[in-house]
């Protein structure tokens, strides 16, 4: 991956001395959207993006999980070499937006992430569902911009804040060169808002979340349209339907292990339907009660869509039954699944085994996300095909956490000025998706 990459940046420095010596003066174009790419590891079934900080020339390149979900960004800075690192004194400024949250020493050797009187920061590593307090610092980091299409020249983005941590921070984070988190939730602090703020882009981010990354990656743009998704000619930020987002009353002061539930993204979903036909649950489900509990989620991290029990059962039991009437054969389930069929009773289309559509009905008039069968099934071994969803239980805090499987292969656009989703419909339907190679 690293190798990759680092032919990316070779070819964009190329590029650049490119247009300089054929175009003397060089003016670079007004610019409006910064890209990330997003990878899928298919063992872990997790999301990943790089990026660069520090001293341009030899810049860290930093493998990281993408939460959705997550407050801020941070990173492993045992390796960290970097001569623009500073880490934020107790009490400045930096420290009280950071939210920090005591002064923090070290009595080792100096180095980022080893300092005394410094801020300290609350990190939450959520695959060993620990917490620990770590240095605040801020470095430069270089983004890449785009115009929708390709990625073009690099920007620094000076001062970016983010957790420089210890090693056991980032302990059994998934993934082969995974050293740190970056969060995309509505703080201050995580990487879309410190982008768009830094680099004066509209407040709003999009990404798509590739099934695989063997061909091409997936996006995380930031700043707004156009996104183009080739073949496919149209700019697709013009054919999204919008929700709006809402804001989960919960949790706006103490801090949770999953991060604050208001800074995290719900839409209102208000019904199901299967083929059209409504799935029925109590529609208390779907909203929040005063402690936040119930409501509709977006995750990056939760791989299969996880839904209360009550609206699980009813799912399964409705789909089973459409199935039947389509002559899709049922087969033994696969756990962690609930129902499971034969593959070849349900053929393969350009948007997945032919099986019956999952529509998730949301607020705004006909706003629909129609899951076709590769956001509703998943492979579980040869030849049997199973309902992606997962049973959360009785009591989950959260009704439905939309998850990744579910996600791709869509453009989900988060505006957070306005406070709306807007949602492209399966870019499988265009014959595209959201793998692309977006260098020249
Ligand atoms: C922090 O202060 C202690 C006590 O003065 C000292 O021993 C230690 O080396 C200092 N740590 C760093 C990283 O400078
Ligand atoms: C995916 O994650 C697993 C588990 O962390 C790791 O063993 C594997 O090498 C990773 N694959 C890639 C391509 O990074
Ligand atoms: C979809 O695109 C592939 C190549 O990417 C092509 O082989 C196939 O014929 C296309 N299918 C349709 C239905 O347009």
């Amino acid at each position: 991956m690293a190798s990759s990459q680092t032919l990316i940046t070779l070819f964009i420095f190329s590029l650049v001395s490119f247009c300089y010596a054929a175009s003397g003066p060089f003016k670079p174009p007004k610019l409006k959207a910064v890209h990330f790419t997003i990878r899928k590891n298919q063992t872990t079934l997790q999301y990943y993006t790089t990026f660069e900080s520090g001293n341009s020339q030899t810049p860290n390149i930093i493998d990281a999980l993408i939460d959705l979900g997550a407050p801020s960004v941070w990173f492993d800075c045992t390796t960290y070499v970097s001569s623009s690192y500073k880490r934020a004194s107790c009490g400045s400024n930096r420290c009280k937006k950071a939210k920090g949250l005591s002064c923090i020493g070290c009595n080792s050797t100096p180095r980022p992430g080893c300092s005394n009187n410094t801020c300290g920061v609350f990190v939450y590593n959520p695959v060993r569902d620990y917490s620990s307090i770590q240095e605040l610092g801020e470095d430069t980091m270089q983004v890449y911009s785009t115009d929708g299409r390709f990625v073009l020249l690099t920007y620094d983005v000076p001062k970016f804040q983010f957790a420089c941590a210890d090693s056991a921070a980032v302990e059994r984070l998934p993934g082969d060169h995974t050293k740190g988190l970056v969060g995309l939730s509505r703080t201050e602090i995580s990487l879309p808002s410190q982008v768009s703020s830094h680099l004066k882009l509209a407040k709003k981010f999009a990404v798509c979340l590739p099934s695989s990354s063997e061909n091409g990656f997936g996006d995380i743009f930031i700043g707004g349209g156009p996104y183009y998704m080739p073949p496919r000619p149209e700019d697709q930020s013009l054919s999204l339907v919008t929700t709006p987002l809402l804001v989960n009353p919960a949790g706006t002061a103490q801090i949770q292990s999953d991060g604050d539930l208001s800074n995290q993204y719900f839409i209102n979903v208000k019904n199901i339907e299967i083929s059209g036909k409504r799935v029925a649950f109590s529609p208390s489900l779907l909203s929040f009660d005063k402690n936040g509990v119930g409501g509709t989620k977006i995750s990056t991290t939760v791989p299969y869509t996880i839904l209360h029990a009550s609206i699980y059962k009813r799912l399964v039991k409705d789909f089973v039954k459409e199935a039947a009437l389509n002559n899709i054969k049922r087969v033994k389930s696969v756990a962690p699944f609930g129902a499971c069929f034969d593959s070849k009773t349900a053929p393969n289309t350009i948007t997945g085994p032919a099986v019956p559509n999952i529509d998730l009905v949301l607020e705004g008039s006909t706003v629909r996300m129609r899951l076709y069968g590769a956001n509703s099934m998943v492979m579980a071994k040869k030849n049997v095909i199973c309902l992606a969803f997962i049973d959360g239980g009785a009591r989950p805090t959260t009704s439905i956490v939309l998850g990744g499987h579910q996600l791709e292969n869509y453009i989900l656009e988060f505006d957070l000025t306005a406070s709306t989703l807007g949602l492209s419909s399966s870019l499988l339907v265009w014959n595209t998706s959201c793998s692309h190679s977006r260098i020249f």
